[in-house]
């Protein structure tokens, strides 16, 4: 496994349980992973270094957790060493990649998404400002940790930003073309899907929490947290998703000589109009991954040695009726500058509470002392009959959890919690 965050422990906590399994490394991974598998002194942004460990150590199979292995093609370098391993090839990342790309890609294979254009010249990227409605989206095209985004309320706003990315680029290389995009509004909901080239299987929904404050304030984050399902979208509306936006990119990227294999996660607004796509990632969403792969109850082991082999619409998927709820706990400052280095307690008398996970992230072991070591440190899931009592659990148990600076959102779910709150008034209503 290539990765060192939440979503890595919980890809490993989770791998770890099938028989087809025998031992994992980890290259990098955190003071949790470490408790259930190996930890190995390799970046994740070195694939010479990991495919020289996997040779040599006759790894069966490499995972990747982040976007950005993939994107720089290490599933490519892999396999041009016959090494095996499990992601998308440079040119079908070009999803998450190259923003442009996936919006050209939704174009030709029909996917509903925000109407768009791209851009190379400033002059004509203000221009088209200039006479757009606001507010408007604009998107640096390539790979900015998630900060490429602006959701711009005025023209002023937008100006700024295309300014920043074509003309200064504040994100690099990523800013060599910017996409402008029609403002969409709605509830956001994560879908993931793995893929075989050809076929996927879409796993269960879930909604991230962006913003670093309650009610949905304050700065962009990775994830203050997710729960799942998500209520919002029932059944016929997961069918229409998996028709009118998997199967065709699948299809679309085929055709394109680049067929996706791997895990395809689709961030989705939910409009007036149906789910339109808002973005492709081509890997786990983190903490999406943390609130879902508690509830599979099937081999993931299993599903992926499957999509290896273009047989991933042959395996039949289970999932448990509990619904899940991850709190991420964070340091103060985050996303901003934090401190790293502040003791971590009250971890050992969650070990086995039912119902209640823990997933590491910016964690490190100092002699006996678990310390803090990023931004986001702790990944506190709970699972129940209903999300309250999912988010009861999740809460309990962060809040045994004590370091300096600690920050987490209270209202991981009230999006959920009030669709089904407003559902059930409206029933009453009827009556
Ligand atoms: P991304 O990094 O592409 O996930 O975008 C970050 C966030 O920007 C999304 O989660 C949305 O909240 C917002 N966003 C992206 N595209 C749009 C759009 N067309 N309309 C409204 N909000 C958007
Ligand atoms: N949670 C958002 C992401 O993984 O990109």
């Amino acid at each position: 496994m290539i990765g060192s965050g939440g979503r890595e422990h919980a890809l490993v906590w989770k791998l770890a349980q099938s028989p087809l399994v025998k031992k994992i490394f980890v290259a990098p991974g955190n003071a949790g992973i470490d408790e259930i598998a190996e930890n190995l002194p390799l970046a994740a942004d070195k694939p010479v270094e990991l495919a020289d460990f996997a040779q040599s150590s006759r790894i069966d199979l490499t995972i990747v957790g982040p976007e950005s292995p993939l994107v720089f093609g290490i599933v490519d370098y892999f396999q041009s060493r016959g090494l095996k391993i499990f992601g998308p090839t440079k040119a079908a990342a070009r999803l998450e990649g190259s923003k442009a790309f996936a919006k050209t890609i939704m174009e030709r294979t029909g996917v509903p998404t925000a109407r768009f254009q791209v851009f190379r010249d400033l002059k004509e990227a203000v221009a088209t400002i200039e006479k757009a409605p606001v507010p408007i989206v604009v998107k640096a095209d390539g790979l900015a940790a998630g900060k490429g985004v602006i959701v711009a309320k005025d023209r002023e706003e937008a100006v700024k930003a295309v300014t920043g990315i074509l003309a200064d680029r504040v994100f690099g290389e990523a800013g060599g073309q910017v996409v402008i995009e029609e403002c969409l509004s709605g509830e956001e909901v994560s879908i993931l899907a793995i893929a075989d080239g050809a076929h996927c299987i879409l796993l269960e929904s879930s909604q991230d929490h962006k913003r670093a404050f309650d009610g949905d304030q304050g700065p962009n984050t990775g994830g203050m947290g997710a729960y799942s399902p998500v209520p919002m979208l029932n059944g016929s509306g997961i069918e229409q998703v998996r028709k009118k936006i998997f199967e065709p990119v699948l299809k679309g990227m085929a055709k394109e000589g680049a067929p996706f294999t791997g895990v395809l996660y689709a961030g989705l607004m939910l409009t007036s109009d149906g789910p339109k796509v808002l973005e492709f990632n081509v890997r786990f969403g983190d903490p999406e991954a943390q609130a879902v792969l508690p509830r599979l109850k099937s081999d993931l082991m299993e599903l992926i040695l499957a999509a290896m082999k273009g047989e991933i619409h042959k395996v039949p998927v289970a999932w448990d009726s509990k619904a899940s709820a991850c709190v991420v706990l964070a340091s103060a400052g985050y996303p901003g500058k934090y401190d790293v280095g502040r003791v971590i307690t009250g971890l050992a008398q969650l070990k086995d509470l039912p119902d209640t996970l823990v997933f590491h992230a910016g964690t490190r072991r100092q002699g006996d002392r678990l310390t803090t070591s990023g931004g986001r440190i702790l990944n506190v899931v709970g699972l129940g009959n209903n999300l309250e009592k999912a988010l009861e659990k999740a809460y309990q148990a962060a809040d045994q959890i004590q370091f300096e600076g600690k920050q987490c959102r209270r209202d991981i779910g009230a999006h959920a919690l009030n669709f089904t709150r407003q559902g059930r008034n409206r029933e009453i209503a009827k009556r």
